[in-house]
């Protein structure tokens, strides 16, 4: 046996599944399979054998690490970020603190406009290297795969340059990157709706396809944004184009955006702070992947997702961050683990599933990512020495993660 990287001494090696479980829903979503003192091993940047340290055999690797007291997990894979912006907003966070809504700061151009007023400025190499640090950040933080959206260019050339600098993100960093088309995340001072939902339509949608620089596309539905018929008539136009939809819905009002979602057959509705039997209904058998973003409810002080009854009603559960400078200044999974345990009321176990092998799936990466599986991409991270797993969610914000391997690579300096 010839490896190129050897982990021995796992005291757990979390989220072993045999191909074939390509996502967990409802009661299923308690399990968590961990093999007790296990090893690792990876070749060519991929996942080639695991087992119990007893059944390992005489072997020779160029890197063995000692995880001795330490799990190793797969990579997270965050299904949900606004990742390209050019600045942050903290002085919308103080006026959130005396008592301004996030609908109040967006009717006064703040928001979106802000951050789009700001990015149009930017060129893309600046654009980049403020990204990059993001990457970086997050990279620490125990994430492998990301999704990254446009939507604070808000026109063609602006909406271009983010959805390129999210590709380069996936070209010079070890990340794992898909992107989505979010033109219509908000309308600009100077259109009327049925004038940007045109440009969207017309110019936006075809432009990004003709340079392949979308998987998906997204609408903010929402009161005050994109109503349900602007969503379907976006995300059909995008369908034409090969980009599948994923959504903003229900995060501020009863939006009708899981509707859409499910009439529309998108891979993910995200958010839904604001989401009854109804929805919930709509979602079973749906084929639609329920995303909750605890990050985002946390600043903004919105419900959170009802996620036990989501899963008592037997559907599967996401959660990402929605990393972006207005709802959600953060891209550290294991916090959004550790508010989806408090707030929501998920097990650590079945929030460790939300934000792996599940959020894997809402990104069409379930045959490469989410968990440590023969043969998929060597993205993992071994914690620091901690006595169980659920210590990851019960220490919220302490640093969970020691070391980080993607794509079959040591990543130096956490
Ligand atoms: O997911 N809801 C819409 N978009 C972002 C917030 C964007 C912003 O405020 O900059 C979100 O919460
Ligand atoms: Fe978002």
């Amino acid at each position: 046996m010839s490896w190129d990287i050897l982990i021995t001494h796992i005291k757990g090696l979390v989220q072993v599944r045999e191909p074939g479980t390509e996502i967990v829903a409802g009661d299923a979503m308690a399990t968590l399979p961990i093999l007790p003192n296990a090893y690792l091993a990876i070749k060519d940047g991929v996942i080639a054998d695991y087992g119990n340290m007893d059944a390992l055999l005489v072997h020779h690797a160029q890197h063995t690490l000692d995880a001795s007291g330490r799990f190793v997990f797969p990579s997270f894979v965050d299904s949900h970020t606004h990742l390209v912006f050019a600045a942050s907003r903290e002085e919308e966070f103080v006026m959130k603190i005396k008592g301004a809504s996030y609908a109040d700061i967006a009717a006064k151009g703040g928001g979106i406009l802000n951050s789009a007023h700001k990015l149009q400025q930017l060129s893309e190499d600046e654009l980049f290297e403020r990204t990059r640090k993001r990457a970086d950040e997050i990279i620490a933080t125990g994430t492998g795969a990301v999704e990254i959206k446009s939507g604070y260019g808000l026109t063609v050339k602006d909406e271009l340059k983010m959805l390129r600098v999210a590709r380069r993100i996936g070209r010079e960093t070890p990340l794992t990157v898909k992107t989505t088309f979010l033109g219509a995340h908000a309308i600009p001072k100077a259109y009327t709706h049925e004038d940007y939902v045109s440009l969207v339509i017309r110019e936006m949608i075809p432009a990004v396809a003709e340079e392949k620089l979308a998987d998906y596309i997204d609408v903010f539905c929402e009161q005050g944004f994109f109503t349900m018929e602007e969503t379907e008539m976006i995300v059909e136009a995008g369908k034409r184009f090969g980009m599948r939809p994923r959504i903003h819905a229900n995060q501020l009002h009863r939006s009708g955006g899981v509707q859409v979602g499910v009439k529309t057959r998108a891979i993910s509705v995200d958010h839904l702070e604001n989401i009854g039997d109804e929805e919930i209904s709509l979602l079973q058998n749906s084929g639609v992947m329920p995303t909750a973003l605890p990050g985002a409810a946390f600043f903004l002080n919105l419900p959170f997702p009802p996620a036990r009854a989501m899963l008592q009603a037997g559907l599967p559960l996401a959660i990402a961050s929605d990393y972006n400078p207005g709802s959600a200044p953060s891209g550290n999974m294991p916090l959004m683990i550790a508010l989806a345990c408090i707030r929501m009321k998920l097990t650590p176990e079945e929030a460790i599933n939300a934000a792996t092998i599940n959020t894997a799936a809402a990104l069409e990466l379930q045959g490469t990512h989410g968990s440590i599986t023969r043969g998929k991409v060597a993205n993992v991270f071994i914690s620091k020495p901690v006595p169980s797993v659920a210590h990851l969610p019960y220490a919220f914000g302490s640093p969970f993660v020691e070391q980080v391997i993607l794509q079959g690579k040591i990543m130096s300096a956490i």
